[in-house]
């Protein structure tokens, strides 16, 4: 099949070079000439695992993929896939004026198409988006009706950052939200060979049943962590280490072991957006959402737990602190709604001197919060320490040791059970 890709961000870009992948011909569509001159040379344009390797073999050898600042490609293909970003309003809700401006694009792009064309939302709305927004807009453009002359159709992606090409090559499902026949059978053309392949249970819905689709799962996910973050914290008081009770209700298959880590919480671009969102949306249907803001509300809590379990040890005013860790999870170079920043600016209103270290964040952070010490290692950043918070749990960070040795104090506090305690080190779990 031909596909068309709007949007080249993690999620675009992602799903580009993985179409391409699985044999369709791809292009990639993006307002960027700098992001789309980095995809025909080879390169992804942002950093995760295994893309690189396909955006190179699918741009310069098989030719299935190539990237253009040009609307009108889109009359080449069948299918458009609509990856633009949703971001929030100051309250939290959703942001549709980015999408708004593509489908207007895309709609007066279709209408010179000839023949049928399906359109497929990829991006996160809230239910009814494509529909009552979207579609209306594509529409009015195009000067054409949806279900006759074109199709809409939504199709969420389930993608973690750091493992998106994986997850979109071993799908867990794949959600096909039509609200017309013809973009059903488009969308089971585009993922039938990914299907055939994985086994994937493939599920046909409406698209406002897709849309919710999505929201429930983050949502779900994102209330699983802070539950599991507010037991680790009454183990916490209580001295029971909490990793050892979600070990064994993690071999209660109806809880089941993923997302039972307990620490400083969530962050990225998806669970607090996405929470907010369908909070907000459901409060517009004057539905108060209790568990959904109960969740948003421990998740807050965590980095000033973090803080003042430091507070019990040392009062860091005047001193080094080291915080090892940016990166809002780990496999990422994405700083976005990162734990580490709370923590950060609680550390900075305490009047300490904040060093930070990550292994691929730093420059992200930088721009954040430019008024800090970033070191190139985590001894640097340990080096006349006082104390050292940990907000990621990189790998490399399992491994430290003799590294501490140069703290003035060894005073550990870590957010995300990644450091192994040893002897002369004051050490607090946060959770444990
Ligand atoms: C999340 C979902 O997992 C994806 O399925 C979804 O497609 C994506 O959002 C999206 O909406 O685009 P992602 O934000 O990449 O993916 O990150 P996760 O791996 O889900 O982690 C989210 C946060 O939860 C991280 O800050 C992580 O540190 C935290 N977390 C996760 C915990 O604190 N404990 C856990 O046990 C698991």
């Amino acid at each position: 099949m031909s596909i068309s890709v709007i949007g080249s961000g993690y999620v675009g870009t992602t799903i580009a070079a993985c179409f391409a992948d699985i044999g369709h011909e791809v292009v990639n569509i993006d307002v960027d000439e700098s992001i789309v001159d980095t995809i025909n040379s080879g390169e992804a344009p942002i950093h995760e695992d295994a893309l690189s390797e396909l955006v190179r073999e699918h741009t310069q050898e098989t030719k299935r993929l190539e990237a253009t600042t040009d609307y009108d490609s889109v009359l080449d293909t069948d299918v458009t896939f609509l990856c633009l970003p949703t971001p929030q309003n100051e309250d939290g809700s959703i942001d549709l004026s980015i999408m708004k401006t593509g489908a207007e694009q895309l709609g007066e792009t279709l209408a010179e198409k000839q023949d049928w064309h399906t359109v497929i939302v990829k991006s996160t709305v809230i239910p009814r988006s494509t529909e009552d927004v979207i579609t209306p807009v594509i529409e009015d453009a195009a000067g054409k009706t949806a279900g006759e002359e074109f199709g809409v159709g939504m199709n969420p992606e389930f993608l973690r950052e750091g493992t998106a090409v994986h997850d979109f090559l071993d799908p867990d499902k794949v959600v096909l939200g039509a609200d017309d026949e013809r973009a059903l059978t488009d969308m089971h053309d585009v993922f039938d060979p990914l299907v055939e392949r994985t086994d994937a249970p493939v599920v046909e819905t409406d698209t406002k049943t897709a849309e919710m689709i999505k929201y429930a799962n983050n949502g779900f996910l994102a209330a699983k962590v802070s539950l599991i973050n507010d037991i680790g914290n009454i183990c916490k008081e209580f001295g029971i280490d909490a990793y050892e009770v979600a070990d064994a209700m993690g071999l209660d298959d109806r809880i089941g072991e993923q997302f039972l880590r307990s620490g400083l919480g969530w962050g990225g671009s998806c669970f607090p957006k996405d929470t907010n969102a369908i909070i907000a949306a459901a409060r517009n249907q004057n539905y108060d959402p209790a568990m959904l803001e109960a969740a948003v509300e421990v998740n807050d809590r965590q980095p000033e737990r973090l803080l003042s379990l430091l507070d019990d040890h040392i009062e860091v005013s005047g001193k080094r602190v080291a915080v090892l860790g940016l990166a809002f999870k780990p496999g990422t170079d994405d700083v976005r709604n990162s734990r580490a920043i709370p923590v950060i600016e609680g550390l900075q209103e305490r009047g300490a001197t904040v060093a930070a270290y990550d292994p691929v964040a730093t420059e992200n952070m930088r721009e954040q919060l430019p008024d800090i010490e970033y070191e190139d290692s985590a001894e640097a950043t340990l080096t006349d320490a006082s104390a050292c918070l940990v907000c990621t749990d990189w790998d490399e960070f399992e491994v430290l040791d003799e590294e501490f040795d140069a703290m003035t104090q060894q005073i550990v506090v870590d957010g995300r059970r990644c450091i192994a305690p040893r002897e002369g080190m004051t050490y607090e779990g946060l959770t444990w």
